[in-house]
């Protein structure tokens, strides 16, 4: 099996930018934040604050989340119920963010991530996929993006889907959420010692996916 670990901070552009790769080697993409975000929304439901790591790990036992694969990309269940569409909320990001800090919801999630990988040629977005879950991927990408600049693509993305959102608290969450993943003792947001650092601020959307495909070429 073929492994392509894509790691960055959010908003960088990693799923489009992944998807879009996947497509054209024909490989599956998966997009591990989803996994956290299905965990954030189970919490937020049940009314378990996401921060509160003894509470969450004990609510774990009243989640399954699980990983489909569709002619129009990936979609995650809950519990059997698809909730694709629902965790891209704001507040959603906010709590998986959170729970995604706590060690048991990691571990929780790891052999879900392990297993794709084992079954398909994978391009598998995230933040600890080169570092943690994907150490032996024949190729790993370091993408990112400045934070205004992450930012701006956010706010175009949510003004397109009829969400408009301000722009300053968008920057604020984009910083509020680095800072978080880059901080946190678990599986910190950091680039792989072997990765390729590729930065998308002054890259168009197609020009980053022909860098991304031009380094899974120069590595394989
Ligand atoms: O990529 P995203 O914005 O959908 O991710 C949501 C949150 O999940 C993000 O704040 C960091 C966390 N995450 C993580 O810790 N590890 C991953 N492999 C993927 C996401």
């Amino acid at each position: 099996m073929f492994a392509i670990a894509i790691d960055g901070p959010a908003g960088a552009g990693k799923s489009s930018v992944a998807k879009a790769a996947a497509r054209a080697l024909g490989f599956i993409y998966v997009d591990t934040g989803a996994l956290y975000r299905t965990v954030a929304l189970h919490m937020l439901r049940s009314g378990v604050e996401p921060a509160d790591a003894e509470a969450v790990e004990a609510a774990l036992a009243g989640v399954a989340v699980d990983l489909r694969h569709a002619p129009d990309g990936q979609h995650v269940l809950l519990c059997g119920e698809d909730v694709t569409d629902e965790i891209r909320t704001p507040a959603v990001s906010m709590a998986a963010s959170a729970v995604s800090a706590i060690p048991a919801v990691r571990k929780f999630l790891f052999s879900l991530q392990t297993g794709m990988a084992e079954r398909y040629d994978v391009i598998m977005d995230g933040r600890d996929i080169g570092t943690v879950v994907l150490p032996n991927a024949q190729v790993k990408v370091f993408l990112t993006a400045s934070a205004e600049e992450r930012a701006r693509r956010r706010c175009r993305e949510m003004e397109q889907k009829g969400t408009p959102v301000d722009y300053e608290q968008t920057l604020r969450e984009i910083r509020q959420r680095d800072e978080q993943d880059m901080n946190r003792e678990t599986a910190p947001l950091k680039p792989a010692e072997d990765s390729v650092l590729l930065d998308t601020s002054d890259l168009d959307f197609e020009g980053a996916v022909q860098r991304l495909l031009e380094i899974v070429r120069e590595r394989s």
